[in-house]
């Protein structure tokens, strides 16, 4: 790098605030999340592949691409910029209580939605704690996850993950619900085929106006995906779960997301985990 010169000067491509502001404007309107200024050089460093892959000379030219709604740009440009970040059992309190709110329903069998499923930690947390409480690889319950970014959602469909990933998971548990070794890349585990039967991966846009989705839902986990949108995305998105819910099911939020601007909708029923109004 020359000393003394801008950041600006040594840049492989022009990305000007201008192209900021449309990145924002895009990503905004196609998938809800915000970015605020401070996430410009993130911006950069996400897109700056995407630059290159399409040989680009500079951002403007590239965001020429996204001019066409059906454009497959559009995909590749959300799939990076999304925060993917997730973990097995993140935010362990809200696993026990899905477990004492299925055994307490008495009615079978079980709908789940797993929101913003990201690369698939969280479903399968839900389905190993579905497995644990009917002692069976094959509960009478189904799954639904989904995200936005399809290439999480190839991860999770995948199914593989490494050992770090996994390591907080107790080994009796390990040993029933992943396997490991016949041939697998040495330090990865693959999911159980059975226990990923439980779950249908698909992708939902969260802003979407309609969802191809049935109600029913005992429990909705939308976690740490709200946080991204301003309060009037938020409350379209708890308008349309609303109805989805049974009367006793609740929505599992993340633990920096409250959604007191949305108390004609959902009452708080513990640690961000709802329960809808009743009407
Ligand atoms: C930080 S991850 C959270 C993953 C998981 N729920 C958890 O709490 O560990 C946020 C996820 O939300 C997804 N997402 C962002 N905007 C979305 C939208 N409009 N519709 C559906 N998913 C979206 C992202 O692709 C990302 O995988």
């Amino acid at each position: 790098m020359q000393t003394g010169a801008s950041w600006e000067t040594v840049r492989e491509f022009r990305f000007t605030d201008a192209d900021f502001n449309t990145v924002c404007r895009l990503l905004h309107g196609r998938v809800g999340i915000f970015l605020s200024s401070v996430k410009r050089e993130l911006v950069y460093s996400r897109l700056v592949r995407r630059v290159r892959v399409l040989k680009k000379s500079n951002f403007s030219d590239y965001l020429e691409e996204l001019q066409e709604p059906d454009s497959p740009e559009w995909q590749e440009f959300i799939n990076a910029l999304t925060t993917n970040l997730t973990s097995f059992f993140r935010e362990p309190h809200h696993f026990s209580l899905l477990a004492e709110q299925v055994a307490s329903i008495g009615e079978h069998p079980v709908t789940l939605w797993c929101a913003a499923c990201s690369t698939g930690e969280e479903a399968y947390s839900m389905a190993i704690v579905m497995a644990e409480l009917f002692g069976s690889l094959t509960p009478p319950v189904s799954i639904l996850a989904s995200d936005v970014d399809t290439a999480v959602i190839r991860k999770a469909q995948a199914g593989i993950y490494e050992v770090s990933q996994v390591n907080k998971i107790p080994d009796a548990q390990l040993r029933k619900y992943f396997l490991k070794g016949n041939g697998f890349p040495d330090g990865k585990v693959r999911v159980h085929p059975e226990l990923a039967q439980m779950i249908t991966f698909r992708q939902i846009n969260l802003l979407d106006t309609t969802w191809p989705i049935h109600g029913g839902m005992d429990a909705i986990f939308c976690r740490n995906v709200m946080i991204y949108f301003d309060k009037e995305t938020q409350l379209a998105i708890l308008e349309k779960f609303s109805p989805l819910l049974r009367p006793e099911g609740l929505l599992y939020a993340g633990h920096s997301e409250s959604f007191y601007h949305a108390a004609h909708l959902f009452k708080l029923r513990g640690k961000t985990v709802y329960t809808p109004v009743k009407k």
